[in-house]
């Protein structure tokens, strides 16, 4: 079985964190989140992944290079235009042949890993299996009508009326019968060839289309608060790990990773938090579900349930930032200037919310 890994398409609602970068490479606990998808494909014996980019390739194959680091051997699958999930399988077609692969979005992180399911698919050999999760609001999500059995009736996008709360997540099965109904799909609304319009052709054209229903978490990692939530989780489980210097007037409480060449300074950290390599804290305080990346500075502040990424500044803010997705090289800090007020500098698409 091979992977299909997506990393292209346009992260419009993570911007401006996309209008520069791939959104699978934003960090949760400090390492890509599409990087938790390879490892688990990996730990799953999937290790022939196909990646599909698109206007970030060059980053996300920077960061991933040839796959050896994960165990795998990755081929780079570049998709003309963001249109549409099942137009990624169509643009993997010549390189899938007549494997099956799982198909794995590089921005939905998943608690437990796939070994389970890709056993069971293995062994079943249908033509398709999607993994579903039980959620309260399926309003925004597509969702699965299944008969007794756990076969898969009829897929629903966004259903106006409660038909079922099991959601669609973005793992998905597939045998190579899937290539005979790709070719028949039409544009959906919103200009993009839809994977649910794709298993619903599998399930009208008569294929038998499997579900598992999983458990564990998961997390679309689409939206800021998502990203935070992935954060939690990972973080949820860190083990204490102090490689960084740590000075005498510093407290460290709970599970607290400081990497190499980090340096604490009259701070105190109360985990799960963690901070990268090179970062400096001074006199300050990181909260619990906080990782900060490398290269970043932090100076007379407080701040938690934050990810802060690579190379960015936060000096003498006397309120304490929370809920926070800080981007690369972001400066935020106190001026002395007056008029005393709030000034900004903000790409496109910014949000600021202040008290
Ligand atoms: P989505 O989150 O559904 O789409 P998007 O990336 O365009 O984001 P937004 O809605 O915020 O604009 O995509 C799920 C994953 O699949 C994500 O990792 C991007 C990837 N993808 C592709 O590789 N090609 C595509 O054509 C699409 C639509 C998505």
């Amino acid at each position: 079985m091979k992977g299909l890994v997506l990393a292209g398409g346009k992260g419009s609602r993570l911007r401006p964190l996309t209008a520069t970068g791939a959104k699978q490479l934003v960090p949760v606990a400090n390492k890509p989140v599409l990087f938790y998808a390879l490892e688990q494909l990996v730990a799953a014996d999937v290790t022939d992944i196909g990646i599909i980019t698109g206007d970030t390739a060059d980053q996300v194959m920077h960061a991933v290079g040839d796959g050896a680091a994960f165990g795998a051997s990755i081929t780079y699958l570049p998709q003309p235009a963001p249109l549409g999930l099942a137009h990624a399988i169509i643009t993997a077609e010549h390189w899938l042949g007549d494997s099956s692969f799982c198909m794995f979005l590089g921005d939905n992180f998943l608690g437990g890993g796939v070994i389970p399911y890709a056993r069971r698919f293995r062994e079943q050999g249908c033509a398709a299996q999607i993994l579903l999760r039980r959620v309260d609001d399926p309003s925004s999500l597509g969702v699965a009508v299944l008969d007794g059995d756990g076969r898969v009736l009829r897929l629903v996008e966004k259903p106006l009326d409660h038909i079922s709360d099991l959601a669609v997540i973005g793992v998905y099965f597939f045998g190579p019968e899937i290539h005979q109904i790709t070719p028949l799909l039409k544009p959906s609304a919103r200009g993009e060839l839809e994977i649910t319009d794709a298993i619903q052709g599998l399930i009208d054209a008569g294929y038998h289309v499997r579900a598992e229903t999983i458990v564990d978490d998961w997390i679309d990692t689409g939206k800021k608060d998502d990203m935070l939530e992935a954060n939690r989780l990972i973080l949820g489980s860190l083990q204490r790990r102090i490689e960084g210097a740590v000075d005498a007037e510093s407290t460290l409480i709970g599970p607290v990773v400081i990497e190499d060449g980090a340096s604490i300074v009259a701070s105190t950290v109360r985990g799960p938090a963690i901070i990268g390599a090179g970062t400096t804290v001074r006199d300050a305080y990181i909260g619990p579900f906080t990782a900060i990346g490398p290269a970043c500075e932090l100076t007379g502040c407080e701040i938690e349930h934050s990810i802060v990424l690579e190379g960015s500044i936060i000096r003498h803010v006397e309120r304490r930032i929370a809920d926070s997705l800080i981007g690369r090289e972001v400066v935020v800090e106190r001026s002395p200037l007056r008029p005393q007020a709030i000034r900004l500098l903000l790409g496109d698409h910014s949000r600021v919310e202040v008290v």
